[in-house]
């Protein structure tokens, strides 16, 4: 829980609407979670994601656990406060991304049922899409998996506190999609996840473009769905 400290401010509107942002970008800002067990594939399966939205044109950008770490979240650690604020402040910059536009794909552990609800609430109370992915790759396979070497040394107590050895993990209730990189590879996943994006209408087609701009008509695009 944090305590708003800061006093005397006001909200500014923007004059853009997000509508606008959209059409520009054929896409409709949203935030794909993808929560999992460390070596579940969630980095793997973000980054492969990402590569194949932008080599089909659209726009989009992984928040990664790891890599947040280097630098907004360098000043946490691993208690359950500290990934507690993790979660919070990344919960609140893929809203501002998906608010741009963005295709935005987080990639954390996320361990808490809590935290991601409170990502999914702040997307939706801002009427943006929150898409909640399970990386259900069982314990066995990630530790097979392990490529940084930090189920071992968590096993051997070089590490304290590593989810899924001696911290907790909470699985998702209702997530919009349950995936594995057990039983199927990264394209695959990556295709599943398409699909699903393609179905609840987050990519804008050249038509509803030409309908909203009608002197775009004719433009040529390079999108691929
Ligand atoms: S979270 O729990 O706060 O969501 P986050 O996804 O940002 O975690 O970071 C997880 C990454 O930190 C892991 O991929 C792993 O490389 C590294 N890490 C270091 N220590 C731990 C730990 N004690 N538990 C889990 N991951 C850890």
């Amino acid at each position: 829980m944090v305590i708003t400290k800061a006093t005397n401010i006001t909200w500014h509107c923007s004059q853009v609407e997000r509508g606008e942002r959209e059409m520009i970008l054929r896409q409709r800002g949203c935030t794909i979670w993808l929560t999992g067990l460390p070596s579940s594939g969630k980095s793997t399966t973000a980054f492969a994601l990402e590569h194949e939205l932008v080599r089909r044109g659209y726009t989009a950008y992984v928040l990664d656990g790891d890599n947040i770490r280097h630098g907004l979240n360098k000043d946490l650690g691993f208690s359950a406060k500290d990934r507690e604020e993790n979660i919070r402040r990344i919960a609140e910059v893929a809203k501002l991304f998906a608010d741009v536009g963005i295709i935005t794909i987080a990639s954390f552990i996320s361990p808490y049922k809590k935290e991601r609800e409170f990502a999914r609430r702040i997307h939706q109370e801002s009427r943006l899409g929150f898409v909640e992915i399970f990386v259900n790759t069982p314990i066995e396979v990630c530790e097979m998996r392990d490529p940084k070497n930090l189920y071992r040394r968590a096993r051997q107590g070089e590490i304290k506190g590593f989810t899924g050895v001696d911290d907790p993990y909470e699985p998702p209730v209702d997530p919009e999609l349950v995936i594995s990189a057990e039983s199927s590879g990264p394209e695959e996943l990556v295709g599943y996840i398409l699909d699903f994006l393609s179905e609840r209408g987050f990519f804008i087609s050249e038509a509803d473009v030409n309908l909203a701009f009608p002197a775009s008509a004719g433009r040529k695009s390079s999108k691929g769905l």
